[in-house]
């Protein structure tokens, strides 16, 4: 069978304070990227976007639209006139199937079922929902067969009370679609073209009705307001979770994480309570995320640890790492195996090497930190002198004191040890101890101030 979908993209989502609902993200992900992924996984030969005067570019720009075929409907006057723009571009002997862009949980499988069941008819996915409230209802003679669908305002009271309902989701030979569209008028509550009205036309013309029903209500939800796409953003965690779960991830909560892009996990992992990770991110297996870590762009090694509260963003985690908690990993950092990056712990644009340890409150900036260094606590790279970046160098074996400012650029030997509380501003050789020496000194006699009445 020829198949070709139409997603139809081009309302104005004045129900969401405007803007491309299209591009609204759920999951970190653009409504019709979801929708585009679930047409291209159902296997048909041509994809078919109507989308909304101008708005190509933005489109483009935020999903993958190579091989779709884009039209414009230059006003949104109703999805059956938007359908209308795209079908001329279909081959008269394919079987159409429209998706509604705001409905992004449906599966590839309801598409091809419903594809399959519009061989010689139109085929609609309904839906039973004991919440009805703005879907177009099912409507049914007496032996059953339906007749109608009746948008929510233009339905009576009666009407309103029907559970059934339309998802929006419609299939048909092309050819059926283009005797039938121009049947359709705007004699209705929104002076629109309902592509809904293709069904009572269809009943009208004698034609059989097929109706699918989807299993999942979930399927179906659209996100027609900013409370709905909140609740489909809820859905959509869950099933990612689920698939995350029956891949053998172990989630302390699934109700309490959020990926917000592609994430992909080893054997083993463990996730804890309200991780969210953002873009692709990779785990390699036996990744513990501890409660609250945020992790982005980034990949993790085999068996590291990132630890409470921690935020890593582009960066590369070797295997047996730990990070945390509370640690901040900036865009450009490597962190190599073994080493441990501790609480308050800020790494930006370096590579640590491997086994290498920062434990405590320190900054390395545009650095790199040699094999089995050790970076005490609070110590600074002083990367920036206000006008550039400079690099530091710390050889492997290194030991930073506690408290040392290495001022950029500078380099620490191999082995070379630096006392605490130095401001290291010439290199310091390898394999020596440097100090800055600050005398201390005992003030005899001396009294601290205290404040009158005191
Ligand atoms: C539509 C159905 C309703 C169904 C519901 C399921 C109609 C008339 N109603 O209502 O029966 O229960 O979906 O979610 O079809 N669009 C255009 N051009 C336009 C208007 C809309 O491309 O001129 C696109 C929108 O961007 C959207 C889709 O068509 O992706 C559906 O439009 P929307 O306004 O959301 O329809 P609903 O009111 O949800
Ligand atoms: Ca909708």
């Amino acid at each position: 069978m020829h198949s070709e979908i139409i997603i139809l993209a081009a309302g104005r989502g004045v129900r969401m304070g405007g803007g491309v609902k299209a591009l609204r993200p759920l999951g970190g992900l653009p409504l019709l990227a979801h929708v585009l992924g679930c047409a291209r996984a159902a296997g048909v030969r041509r994809i078919h976007l109507v989308h909304g005067e101008g708005e190509d570019a933005a489109l483009r720009r935020h999903c993958d639209l190579r091989g779709v075929n884009l039209v414009a409907q230059p006003q949104p006057l109703g999805t059956g006139h938007a359908l209308m723009q795209a079908l001329p571009a279909v081959k008269a002997a394919a079987t159409v199937c429209v998706m509604p862009a705001d409905a992004p949980l449906v599966r590839p499988a309801t598409i091809r079922h419903l594809c399959g069941a519009a061989a010689d008819g139109i085929a609609i996915l309904t839906v039973h929902n004991p919440d009805p409230g703005g879907y177009g209802r099912i409507l049914r003679d007496a032996a059953g067969k339906i007749t109608a669908i009746r948008e929510a305002r233009d339905a009576d009271a009666g009407e309103r009370a029907i559970t059934e309902v339309n998802t929006g989701f419609i299939a048909a030979p092309a050819a059926l679609l283009a005797e039938l569209l121009p049947r359709i008028s705007r004699d209705n509550a929104q002076g629109e073209f309902y592509l809904t009205d293709l069904i009572a036309a269809a009943a009208n013309a004698g034609q059989g009705i097929a109706d699918c029903t989807c299993d999942d209500p979930e399927e179906a939800a659209g996100a027609n307001t900013v409370a709905e796409l909140a609740a489909l953003e809820r859905k959509y965690q869950r099933r990612t979770a689920g698939d995350l779960m029956r891949a053998g991830v172990t989630i302390m909560d699934p109700a309490r994480m959020d990926v917000r892009g592609e994430l992909s996990a080893g054997d083993g992992c463990t996730i804890d309570v309200n991780v969210v990770t953002e873009g692709a991110v990779q785990l390699g297996s036996h990744v513990y995320l501890g409660p609250g870590v945020v992790l982005r762009e980034s990949t993790v090694g085999d068996g590291s640890r990132i630890l409470a509260h921690s935020v890593v963003d582009g960066a590369a985690i070797g295997s047996g790492v730990t990070i945390g908690p509370f640690a901040r990993i900036r865009p450009g950092t490597t962190i190599s195996d073994s080493a441990t990056i501790g609480n308050f712990v800020e790494v930006k644009n370096s590579a640590v090497g491997p086994g290498a340890k920062a434990s405590h409150l320190s900054y390395l900036g545009d650095s790199e930190v040699g094999e089995g260094a050790n970076i005490g606590a609070g110590v600074v790279t002083c990367n920036y002198d206000g006008a550039g970046k400079h690099r530091t160098a710390i050889g492997a074996g290194a030991f930073i004191g506690s408290g040392a400012m290495l001022v950029a650029p500078v380099t620490v030997g191999a082995g070379a040890t630096i006392g605490a509380g130095a401001t290291v501003t010439k290199d310091a050789p390898p394999g020596k101890l440097t100090l800055t020496e600050k005398k201390q000194r005992t003030m005899d006699g001396w009294r601290r101030p205290a404040r009158e009445g005191r």
